[in-house]
């Protein structure tokens, strides 16, 4: 596997790729969700590109930042064994040098929801990638759908700004207990794991309430009940939206719902998704 700091040097090797080429953008600290996405680039793509970035225009504290765990040689063996042809692994002054100004924002996506808590958190995201799409020029690249909205913030953006690069979603990888796999899951206290689990039952309990038939307010309701059962489970958020659009619903869905639920444990603040279909869709 070929290493690039320098966007020149990537450029260069992307040129000489001939067929298909996939992307999968990172923030390192990989797991097995990453590595789901590798599989799936590697499976349809005739080169893979992979990168690491901890991105700091999608932090909003520079604590936050300082504390996302990095371990950038176990990344590199990881991508290496999986296949892939080519790391981009750049600095910050790389990706960001100095009078560097321009952001791209998709703003009905990104003001709501997780970006009302985060404000800037997915103009941050949405021009990074744009910037990944412009240095590695992809046909193909690679999101997990645990992360929802940012992978609807990706799609608009790529389709908004004609990249051609089409924008493929996977879902969640869970752990055998059902924990959605997340790098953030190293924060955890062994004594808040088990908590923690409560996020996927309160999934399920919603996205059976959509599979009934339920009102949006019954869906809401499911999951509020079972969050409410675990008192480690801090300031939780339950949002019950259209899948396709994030907008609100009222009464009876007709179309799939996104179930998107926010917890905090501890200090750690954990997301969890489901998409589910109601019986008229
Ligand atoms: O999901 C992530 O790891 C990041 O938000 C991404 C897409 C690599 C952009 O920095």
């Amino acid at each position: 596997m070929d290493v690039f700091k320098d966007i020149a040097a990537l450029r260069a090797a992307r040129a000489d790729m001939r067929g298909r080429v996939g992307l999968v953008p990172t923030m390192g600290y990989l797991h097995d969700g990453h590595m789901a996405l590798v599989a799936a680039a590697r499976a349809h793509c005739d080169h893979v590109l992979a990168s690491i970035f901890v991105n700091p225009r999608q932090f909003g504290e520079a604590a936050d930042l300082a504390a996302y765990p990095r371990d950038v040689e176990r990344d590199m063996a990881l991508l290496q064994d999986a296949g892939v042809d080519a790391l981009f692994l750049p600095g910050v002054e790389a990706m960001y040098p100095a009078g560097a100004e321009t952001v791209v924002t998709v703003p009905s996506l990104s003001d709501r929801l997780m970006g009302a808590l985060r404000p800037g958190h997915f103009e941050g995201v949405a021009t990074v990638v744009c910037k990944l799409f412009n240095i590695t020029r992809p046909d193909v690249a690679y999101f997990g759908e645990k992360d929802y909205q940012q992978l609807l913030v990706i799609r608009r953006m790529a389709a908004d700004l004609d990249t051609g690069v089409e924008v493929v979603g996977l879902p969640t990888v869970r752990d055998a207990d059902g924990l959605a796999l997340s790098s953030r899951n190293v924060r955890l206290s062994p004594s808040q794991r088990q908590p923690a689990l409560v996020l996927n039952r309160a999934l399920d309990a919603a996205a059976e309430a959509t599979e009934r038939g339920a009102p949006v307010d019954d869906i809401r309701e499911a999951a509020a009940q079972l969050l409410a059962t675990e008192p480690q489970a801090d300031a939780p958020g339950i949002d019950v939206q259209d899948a396709a659009t994030l907008s609100d619903l009222k009464g009876r869905p007709n179309a799939p719902v996104v179930i998107l639920l926010t917890a905090r444990f501890g200090d750690v603040l954990l997301i969890d998704q489901r998409v589910a279909t109601p019986p008229t869709a």
